[in-house]
């Protein structure tokens, strides 16, 4: 499973690539607010640290001016998705763009009739939005699940699932064992997969016990 980060924070896109963990970014319009950074130059600084794809996304809602924005954001490197909304329009931007070679990630997916419109229109990555549908007591996982299984079935979708609006490890989890390609989870969600209790107390009580033997590997 590919890891991404939804955030457009760049201090915090910095820690998770020195992992060596992290495939890509996701950033929207919401998160690019809250970084409070111009929009052209921040996802230009991400594309210098990340060499996956890094997903922005088109602020426009009709197809001209979505054409001419996508323009602008392929252009800033090869790597950039190009976000669309999942709608009509947006699936045209997806279509002549993938067409054109360039990933195209389609958000905003809360239906297994939509993914199935996006893999058809050549997405890269279609995003299916598992918290929100969670949000209003309707079951995130299951849509997962169905995309997987429908995206089977067809040697020539080549579009990726790409599982957000992620809010804790086992949305993760449970993705993973249906197979879902990619996961775009926040920095905090992130942090979360490294804990379990007993890793806690264990290392504690090796650390505590290496004391006592009085020795030092270097
Ligand atoms: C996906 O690309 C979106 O940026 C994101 O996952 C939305 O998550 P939210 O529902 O937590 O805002």
């Amino acid at each position: 499973m590919k890891f991404f980060v939804d955030t457009a924070d760049i201090d915090d896109i910095k820690d998770l690539a020195a992992t060596g963990l992290l495939d890509g970014v996701t950033t929207n319009p919401s998160l690019v607010k809250k970084a409070g950074k111009d929009f052209i130059p921040l996802i230009k600084e991400i594309c210098d640290v990340v060499s996956g794809p890094v997903s922005a996304e088109v602020a426009a809602t009709d197809y001209e001016t979505m054409r001419k924005e996508a323009e602008v954001l392929r252009k800033i490197a090869d790597h950039v998705a190009v976000k669309v909304p999942l709608t009509p329009d947006g699936l045209k931007v997806c279509k002549e763009l993938s067409d054109d070679g360039t990933m195209v990630n389609v958000t905003l997916c809360f239906s297994p009739s939509q993914a199935i419109l996006a893999a058809k229109a050549g997405a890269a990555f279609v995003s299916p939005f598992v918290g929100r549908l969670d949000d209003i007591s309707s079951d995130g996982l299951s849509l997962i699940s169905d995309i997987v299984r429908i995206y089977e079935n067809y040697d020539y979708f080549d579009t990726e699932v790409l599982v957000a609006s992620v809010r804790n490890p086992l949305h993760i989890v449970e993705s993973a064992k249906m197979g879902a390609h990619v996961m775009t989870a926040p920095p905090s969600v992130i942090a979360q997969l490294y804990k379990h209790p007993l890793t806690t107390s264990g290392l504690a009580a090796f650390v505590e016990d290496w004391k006592k033997t009085g020795q030092s590997i270097l």
